[in-house]
Parts: structure tokens; C-alpha cells; sequence
């Protein structure tokens, strides 16, 4: 089903956004990687075309929103497709009272507005799409659900970025509804064929991933010397991203970590904002009881 689709990867270089975009190339998918140098992005095209897979480099900005947008329309204009935006380019920075209110308000830009603006402009771009349906795959963070120490930007950064898709969300779903009691006042539509009509106009989906801390191989050294713990595989956290975009977790909203005790577990979160935050509505997985962290640093 990732067969020959096409995708975005912000941040496609190293890290998650890297581990998405070599699964989902070695499923067939046409990976557009984003990231600013472009060393880590030639390093990175050729681990994934020696696996086989199809993969072009894009040397950008996200915070650049007038280049971010020419790096969609020419992917479009290329493969006369988009199907895949993963919304994923980020960095986790500690910020205390004692730091400069400038760059704690530098971190919000980077980690909420530029991720928030691009998921903005995709919407409006792809919402009358006629027959692909854009998925977008915001990576978020545990930090988005709940409050961490040293986070004053990086933490409301992840929030914000949480409300603002649902606020996005919001507004496709009263625009689709709109035209469809539109279309049943004219006649066009009748009452039982509301739900089916209203997956046709579907054509932006969204889809957020939370995850605990990561062994990615920056934070290996963190990993190492014992300034982070918990961390959960990098495969563990590509897994879910790919089920997310194949539709097959029960939720949209899936935080991913690893617990003491109990192993990987998947969280999902009700992906609709009144109910996001109802314990009795939230689900649990465990994806790997038998993972143990410390065989990371075999
Ligand atoms: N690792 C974790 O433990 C963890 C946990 C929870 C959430 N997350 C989230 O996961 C996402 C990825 O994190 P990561 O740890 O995988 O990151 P990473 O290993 O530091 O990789 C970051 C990637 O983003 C690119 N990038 C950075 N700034 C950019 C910019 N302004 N424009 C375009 N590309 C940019 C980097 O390449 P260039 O530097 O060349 O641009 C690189 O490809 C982030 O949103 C982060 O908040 C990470």
C-alpha cells in the first residue's frame, strides 16, 4: 500500500526522519528528503539507494516557508502526486528562566511555527485534491503531553503544535460538511450517502506521533552517559510511524516510549480534541514486553 507512492521527509538526513524515510523506501515509496546540509543528505541518499530504494535529496529550510512550498510544488509537478508529508524536523533544547526570552521564542518559531505553517499550507493546498489524498505525519513529542523540566520553549512549542493541527483539522471538517448539506439541500446527495461522500472530500489526513525519548544516534551519547533514560529503539518508533500511514492504528495520535516493567508500549490518543485528554477513552499497547534498553549500547 506504500508502493509506488511519493513522500516528504523535513529532516530526512539522520534521526527519525531518516529511519521513516528508509522504511518507507524500502516499501516502495519515492522519498524526497529535506534537511539543510547537503553532505548528511548525499550520506543519507546513498545508504537508502544502496538498499534499493528511491530517494532524491532537497537542500531547504523549514522555518523557509516560500522554499519548503517550491519543494512541494516541484515533487508535484514531477510525479503528478503528493501522498505523504512527514512533518518531522525538530530539536529538543533545555530552556530555564535563566535563558534569553529571544530564543526560548526562537525555539517556538522553529519547533511550532514552521511545522504548524507548512501543515497550513498543505491543507489549503491539497484540501480539493480530486484523487489523492495527502497524508501528513506530524512528529511530535512526549513533551507535547505534559510538562517537562527545561522546557519553557521546546515544551509549549510541542502543544501549540498539537492544537494547531487540530484547529486545522477542525476547519477541513466544517468546510467538507459544508458542501455536503450543501449538496443534499440541492438534491445531488442523498442522507445515506453522507459518510462515503465525506471520505471522497477527505483529502488531507493527519496523523501525530509522540514519542519518549529515542536512541537515535545523536542521543546515543545521552544514552550512554546516562543524562537521558528510557529510551525507546528507533525501530520501534519507524513501526509506528509507518502503521499510522498505513491506517492501521486504532487512533491517529499514538505516543510510542519505553516503561520499566512493562516494555515498548504504543499509547493511543483519541485524535479528536474534546476527547484527547479522557483517560477512559485512552488505549495502551504493548508492542514489545522483552526490550531492554541497556541492549542498545551492546
Ligand atoms: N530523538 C528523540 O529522542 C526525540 C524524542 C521525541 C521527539 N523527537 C522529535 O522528533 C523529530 C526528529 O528528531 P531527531 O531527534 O530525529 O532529530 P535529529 O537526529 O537531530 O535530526 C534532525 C534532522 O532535521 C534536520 N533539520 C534540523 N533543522 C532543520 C531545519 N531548520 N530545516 C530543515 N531541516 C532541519 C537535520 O538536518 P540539518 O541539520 O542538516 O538541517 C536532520 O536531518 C523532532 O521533531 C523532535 O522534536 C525526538
Amino acid at each position: 500500500m506504500l508502493e509506488n507512492k511519493v513522500a516528504i521527509v523535513t529532516g530526512g538526513s539522520e534521526g527519525i526522519g531518516f529511519g521513516i524515510a528508509s522504511a518507507l523506501a524500502s516499501k516502495g515509496t519515492r522519498v524526497y528528503l529535506v534537511a539543510r546540509t547537503l553532505e548528511k543528505l548525499e550520506k543519507a541518499k546513498e545508504r537508502i539507494t544502496q538498499q534499493g530504494g528511491k530517494v532524491d535529496i532537497k537542500s531547504a529550510d523549514i522555518t523557509n516557508i516560500e522554499s519548503m512550498k517550491e519543494i512541494v510544488e516541484n515533487v508535484y509537478r514531477d510525479n503528478g502526486r503528493l501522498d505523504i508529508f512527514v512533518n518531522n524536523a525538530g530539536a529538543w533544547k533545555g530552556q530555564s528562566l535563566d535563558t534569553p526570552f529571544d530564543d526560548i521564542w526562537k525555539l517556538v518559531e522553529f519547533d511550532m511555527k514552521a511545522p504548524y505553517q507548512l501543515a497550513h499550507y498543505l491543507s489549503s493546498r491539497f484540501r480539493s485534491e480530486k484523487e489523492n489524498t495527502l497524508k501528513i505525519l506530524t512528529v511530535s513529542s512526549q513533551a507535547a503531553l505534559q510538562v517537562m523540566d527545561i522546557g519553557l520553549g521546546y515544551g509549549p512549542a510541542k502543544m501549540g503544535l498539537t492544537a494547531g493541527l487540530f484547529h486545522l483539522e477542525n476547519e477541513l471538517r466544517i468546510e467538507i460538511e459544508g458542501k455536503i448539506d450543501e449538496e443534499i439541500k440541492r438534491g445531488l446527495l442523498k442522507e445515506e450517502e453522507k459518510e462515503q461522500r465525506k471520505e471522497e472530500l477527505s483529502r488531507v489526513k493527519f496523523y501525530r506521533l509522540y514519542p519518549n525519548t529515542v536512541a537515535t544516534e545523536k542521543m546515543m551519547e545521552a544514552i550512554r552517559k546516562n543524562q537521558v533514560q528510557n529510551p525507546v529503539s528507533l525501530e520501534a518508533v519507524v513501526n509506528t510511524a509507518i502503521d499510522l500511514l498505513l491506517d492501521k492504528t486504532p487512533t491517529r495520535d499514538v505516543r510510542i516510549g519505553y516503561y520499566p516493567g512493562k516494555g515498548i508500549v504504543r499509547t493511543y490518543l483519541p485524535s479528536n480534541p474534546d476527547d484527547f485528554y479522557h483517560p477512559a477513552k485512552i488505549t495502551e499497547e504493548i508492542v514489545d514486553p522483552d526490550f531492554i534498553p541497556e541492549d542498545l549500547l551492546k
